[in-house]
């Protein structure tokens, strides 16, 4: 069967330079103020020749471009990227003639850009780093050997297949709970199947995949067999019957995770699936479905493997996790209505309505969505209006009342309330007495970020890194606001990095606060776990964000942070304390995430092309909000 274009359709790129096919444009927008001659003699020594096809106001120049905005623009030839036939749509089927590529990224030129890593964007296809996957001299290498050979003991099979990674081998733990229980006259096997039970981390979790998956496919050789199989047993378990006492939930809803178990009674391995039932607080995961179709868009655009996304029951599959979403019902916002846990954070933590990470997780999938849904299919047609509608909608609600930096913390200071009609400047009633302490010194002149939460009466003023970093790889975040996020990282690096990589949120919970949010929960105790824990998986994300905004030694610093520790400590799964310096309360070792986040981010670090897995290029059809310009946007 010959694979059908996937094009993303409301992509523009009428204002892009003429560029052959096969190609990929860097962009790098240069302040009035830098002596472009400099910047343009870099470019010269870095730029290699055979690879890259450059286009030049300067005829003898054949390094790349400034526009008269001060943009530099590369071309670049990658052999394995896909491509569009029509705009900005980064994926399209191989035709013969090696497919087309056309796919802009924007790298925003600041005083920490780097341009060994531009270079090294430059020379190498996605995958390998052209390093032995990753391998590089001294400790760092051995931390990789490890790394990998610990993913490899992470591996779970179902009927001979590999399908996933479980969460967490905590060998040392179970080796002790073993020893508790040495005198049952159990196998050894059930034992440590019971142990694994009991530590509950036993499972393949979908977002917990998420980062394993990228480490396999941006191998040199990618091992994507497993994240196909991994996306077609996960599609599988959505099709069960979902119930939860006498409720049934959502057709699209994907588990949360699933284990692998051997049916004495059947004699034979059979797949359990929880879909919220088993989770604390019963809330089902709105995540693991975005996360599934943003993997599908990645899997596609590594394999060039059209025919999974094509399939069917994968069109029919992306339809009903979005159906869950798009359906009409008495909302007044483009964002998805959520109930707390329902994501990363899956214990009460206060980000109930609408939490930033899912609404940025949502816009990722709606524009991966777009790119992987047929057109010409029946189904698919009023779909992806939709999809269309949906997006502007949100990316302006996102834009425009999430973002907080100094002249907006200044702006809501000076809110009036009960400002009635279309009219109101406060639109949703916030009182500006609601603004926290710490809010008013964490704010750097420098700097900004999408807030946790917006609905009536209620802004959650936290930072949430997670939702952060997806809004920049989705460009749900304007550049200029991309870059401020980064800016804002780099200004309050104490509080957001500090010694362990990074922070899941700032700041904690305390006190009465805590008690009243999180209702007591001994495990999110301030400055633990979910409540202002250091979450080492979190740095592929940042890495991820780093490259994209041309801000790759912002990464860099905190993956040297990593590697003084991580593996030292036994790889756990988060640390507690006002900078991150104690390992995690209730932490397991062994954390798969903890493992492959550390892996991603050098993959990504050491080859940045690999970045274009998980990431999206402007849409520049998405309609852009009116917003006020304060100090941090004008870059
Ligand atoms: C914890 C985390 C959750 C993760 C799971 C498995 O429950 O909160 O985000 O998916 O462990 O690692």
């Amino acid at each position: 069967m010959s694979p059908t274009p996937v094009t993303e359709t409301s992509g523009d790129d009428s204002d892009q330079k003429t560029s052959p096919e096969n190609t990929i444009q860097l962009k790098i927008e240069i302040p009035e103020t830098e002596p472009l001659e400099t910047l343009r003699d870099v470019w010269n020594g870095v730029v290699n020749p055979p690879v890259c096809s450059i286009k030049s106001e300067n005829a003898d120049d054949k390094s790349g471009s400034f526009d008269k905005d001060n943009t530099f623009s590369i071309s670049e030839s990658i052999t394995n990227s896909v491509g569009a036939e029509n705009g900005d749509s980064d994926l399209v089927p191989e035709n013969g003639n090696g497919g087309g590529v056309k796919t802009t990224s924007l790298l925003k030129h600041s005083p920490s850009l780097g341009m060994g890593i531009l270079e090294d964007f430059l020379e190498v296809p996605i995958g390998g780093s052209g390093k032995n996957d990753g391998l590089e001299n001294g400790s760092a290498t051995s931390m990789m050997d490890e790394a990998w050979s610990q993913l490899a003991k992470a591996f779970i099979a179902y009927r001979g297949q590999p399908v996933g990674t479980i969460a967490a081998i905590d060998t040392k733990e179970s080796d002790k709970k073993e020893s508790d229980t040495k005198e049952s006259d159990t196998k050894q096997s059930d034992t440590k199947e019971s142990v694994k039970e009991i530590l509950n981390y036993n499972q393949v979790f979908v977002r917990d995949f998420f980062p394993s998956a990228l480490a396999c496919l941006m191998k040199t050789n990618p091992d994507s067999d497993v994240v196909k199989n991994f996306l077609l047993k996960t599609l599988h378990l959505q099709g069960w019957e979902k119930r939860i006492d006498n409720f049934t939930l959502g057709e699209g809803v994907m588990p949360a995770s699933f284990k692998v178990f051997h049916d004495p009674v059947r004699q034979k391995e059979v797949l359990q699936a929880d879909f919220g039932g088993s989770a604390i607080g019963r809330v089902a995961p709105v995540d693991s479905g975005f996360w599934w179709i943003i993997l599908l868009r990645s899997y596609t655009k590594r394999t060039h493997d059209y025919s999974l996304s094509e399939l069917p029951e994968v069109q029919r599959g992306i339809r009903l996790i979005l159906n869950l979403c798009l359906s009409d019902g008495f909302d007044t916002f483009p964002t998805l209505l959520c109930a707390d846990g329902c994501s990363m954070i899956d214990r009460r933590m206060g980000i109930y309505g609408y939490p930033i990470e899912i609404q940025a997780l949502f816009f990722f999938a709606l524009r991966c969505a777009k790119q992987l849904l047929k057109p010409e299919h029946v189904d698919n047609k009023e779909f992806l209006k939709r999809i269309d509608k949906r997006i502007t909608a949100l990316s302006y609600h996102i834009q425009n009342y999430y973002w907080l930096d100094f002249t907006q913390l200044n702006n809501i200071y000076r809110y009036k309330t009960e400002e009635y009609s279309h009219t109101a400047v406060n639109k949703f009633n916030v009182i500006p007495e609601s603004i926290p302490e710490w809010l008013f010194e964490f704010m750097p002149l420098r700097g900004g970020y999408f807030i946790g939460n917006v609905s009536p009466a209620r802004m959650d003023f936290r930072w949430f890194l997670l939702g952060n970093c997806i809004a920049i790889l989705s460009c749900l975040a304007t550049p200029a606001q991309a870059t401020a996020v980064m800016d804002l990282i780099e200004e309050r690096w104490e509080a957001l990095i500090g010694e362990m990589p990074l922070k899941i949120v700032y700041p904690a919970l305390e006190g009465h606060e805590w008690n009243t949010v999180t209702g007591c929960d001994p495990k999110n105790t301030r400055w633990s776990y979910h409540n202002g824990g250091s979450w080492p998986v979190l740095l592929w994300l940042l890495t991820a964000a780093s490259i994209k905004t041309g801000r790759p030694q912002i990464a860099k610093r905190a993956i040297e942070l990593v590697e003084q520790r991580l593996e030292k400590d036994g790889w756990p799964e988060y640390y507690d304390g006002i900078s991150g310096r104690y390992v995690g309360k209730q932490a397991r070792k062994f954390q798969t995430w903890s493992i492959t986040g550390y892996l991603v981010a050098k993959l990504m670090i050491e080859n940045p092309s690999n970045l274009l897995l998980v990431s999206l290029e402007e849409d520049k059809k998405i309609s852009k909000p009116k917003l006020t310009r304060s100090t941090s946007w004008t870059c």
